[in-house]
């Protein structure tokens, strides 16, 4: 049966709109290698939790997925110890930019939220001291959950990010220095800089985010991966603090449940309706994809499923 919803027609003509808009924006230089990338491209690809697909633009191109890892590596870390994160790391909103080290001398070492990137670091440290073989084993659940073996680490952005990781340096031993680290902090760095590196297209991440958006378990089939609770607490976490100090603007314009990467991806779940992710490499001051954001807007709008 036909869907009620023509999303293809809709998220062909957010695509039209977006590209004639020119919204502009500068492509991520602090990681030299994502300079590189050629800054115009523009994919999208939804997934419905009926096992409908559609797709428009640059949608098979790969692309590193940076932050929108942090969203994986909480659903991992959930998995392996459950609730007890919250003593190390917070789950406010930080209003501050990503890699802010303000609010962490303040507050004792104790990051704000997973998906700034000192609780993601915390994040790398709970599971470095749990997991035998973090990078195989995160690699791994990120393929089980993309429904794609073909997913891999981008060796060339980790060593191109790890060359001018000071900020990153500094929050770790920060923390460190208030006893939240428990490993080594290069150690720490080497793994969440790696985590961040996926190479992954926008059908892929689509794919992946249906389980946040499907209650946890993986779209069309009966398999859980987490609870339903945990799914409504990680959309929560990506709807107060996925787009960093501008998560307000972005539920006050979307209104979706989104984490977004300085690569140029915002992916988003309107839960028990869609997946969706979004990539274009251009990036406002705040980091976030100008492309993504504006037409994540218009597919709300247009199509007016939209959590508020
Ligand atoms: O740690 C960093 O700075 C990058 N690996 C990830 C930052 C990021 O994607 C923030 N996103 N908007």
């Amino acid at each position: 049966m036909p869907h009620l919803m023509d999303y293809q027609k809709i998220i062909d003509s957010v695509r039209q709109q977006v590209l004639s808009e020119k919204l502009g924006g500068e492509v991520a230089s602090y990681i030299p290698e994502l300079a590189k990338v050629s800054p115009d491209q523009f994919g999208l690809h939804l997934d419905t939790l009926k096992g409908e697909h559609f797709s428009t633009g640059d949608s098979d191109q790969r692309f590193s997925i940076q932050s929108v890892s942090k969203v994986f590596l909480l659903a991992k870390v959930l998995q392996e110890i459950g609730s007890d994160f919250h003593k190390r790391v917070g789950v406010e909103p930080s209003g501050n930019h990503f890699d802010s080290l303000v609010q962490l001398e303040f507050e004792q070492g104790i990051p704000r939220n997973p998906f700034i990137n000192a609780g993601a670091l915390v994040v790398c440290d709970i599971l470095m001291s749990l997991l035998p073989d973090p990078k195989k084993d995160y690699l791994e659940f990120v393929r089980r959950i993309a429904g794609s073996d073909e997913i891999d680490y981008d060796l060339e952005v980790v060593k191109s990010e790890l060359v001018l990781s000071f900020r990153n340096r500094a929050i770790l031993n920060m923390m460190k220095g208030f006893g939240n680290i428990e490993n080594d902090a290069e150690a720490v760095l080497d793994f969440y800089v790696t985590a961040c590196s996926l190479s992954m297209n926008c059908c892929e991440l689509a794919h992946a985010f249906g389980v946040f958006a499907n209650g946890g378990k993986l779209i069309g089939t009966d398999e859980v991966v987490f609870s339903e609770r945990r799914a409504k607490r990680i959309n929560a976490i990506m709807l107060t603090c996925g787009l960093y100090d501008e998560a307000g603007e972005f539920a006050f314009r979307v209104g979706l449940a989104a984490k977004s990467g300085v690569g140029g991806a915002i992916a988003a779940v309107y839960p028990g309706e869609f997946a969706v992710a979004v990539w274009s490499p251009r990036l406002n001051p705040k980091g976030n994809s100008c492309s993504g954001f504006r037409a994540l807007e218009l597919l709300t709008d247009s199509t007016k499923l939209s959590i508020f």
